[in-house]
């Protein structure tokens, strides 16, 4: 797994040192963590999600060595709550909870738990290397729509969490982030609304990964159980 630098070239960069010192050192196989190509997917519609649009590229890079490889390409991380995400709900003047999005509440999130689930899918890889040899597994618990995930808080906190629909600008001004990291989050969003986060067939993408992963995998209510959101 790489560290998105804030400038996609570096990341890239680092991919190609890491899998190129690895032929040169005579190994046998490359496990990437990837991401969809969200350019590609949405053919060409989207430009500037590159903090996906990299790892794909890398992805193609170490395709194209003479080493066997996996890719596991990782949903949404469940760990994001934890931090104040644009999906962490947030009181408002009036003292109600929201999560506040431009998008339709619909909208299809894989979430995983990245810290307990990983080692599922990059396991079921070790254990058959040839079988996944160049398969990529999409990595999620499953497909949640913004409106179970919000529910789900609900019960989890006890507090009433509503989703609101706001405007492109609205959501603009709340994420009070640069602009290139909110360029990337609006498109992000968008592609997630009008497609899907692994492309159209995601849910069967997600489908085969559960199946083929080693042991249970985390629910967002489990992971709430065990990481409790603070609301304050
Ligand atoms: N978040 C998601 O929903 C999501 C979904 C799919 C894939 N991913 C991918 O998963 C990876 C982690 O994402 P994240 O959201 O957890 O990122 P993050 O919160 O920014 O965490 C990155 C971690 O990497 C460490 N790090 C950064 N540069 C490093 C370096 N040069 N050497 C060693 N450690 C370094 C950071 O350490 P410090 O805290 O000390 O800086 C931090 O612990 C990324 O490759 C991301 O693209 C994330």
């Amino acid at each position: 797994m790489t560290a998105p630098l804030l400038s996609p070239d570096v990341e890239y960069d680092t991919v190609k040192t890491i899998a190129d010192v690895a032929l040169e050192n005579d190994a046998k196989y490359i496990i990437f963590s990837t991401l969809p190509s969200i350019h590609e997917l949405s053919g060409g519609k989207y430009t500037k999600v590159t903090l996906f649009d990299i790892k794909a590229k890398a992805e193609q890079y170490i395709r194209g060595l003479p080493i066997q490889s996996a890719f596991c390409s990782l949903g949404s991380f469940m760990e994001n709550f934890e931090s104040a995400s644009f999906l962490t709900p947030r009181k408002e003047e009036d003292g109600t909870w929201v999560v506040a999005l431009h998008v339709s509440p619909n909208i299809q999130w894989p979430l995983v738990n990245a810290v307990g689930d990983t080692g599922k899918f990059v396991g079921a890889i070790l254990a058959e290397p040839a079988r996944f040899e160049g398969k990529t597994l999409c990595g999620a618990t499953k497909l949640y729509s913004l409106g179970e995930m919000i529910s789900i808080m609900s019960k989890a906190t006890g507090k009433n969490i509503t989703y609101k629909r706001i405007s492109t600008e609205e959501f603009k001004k709340r994420m009070k982030l640069p602009d290139v990291l909110v360029d990337m989050f609006m498109e992000m969003l968008a592609f997630l609304d009008d497609t899907g986060y692994f492309g159209s067939d995601s849910e069967k993408l997600v489908a085969w990964a559960v199946n083929n992963a080693r042991g249970k995998l985390t629910t967002f209510e489990e992971y709430l159980e065990a990481h409790p959101l603070r609301l304050e």
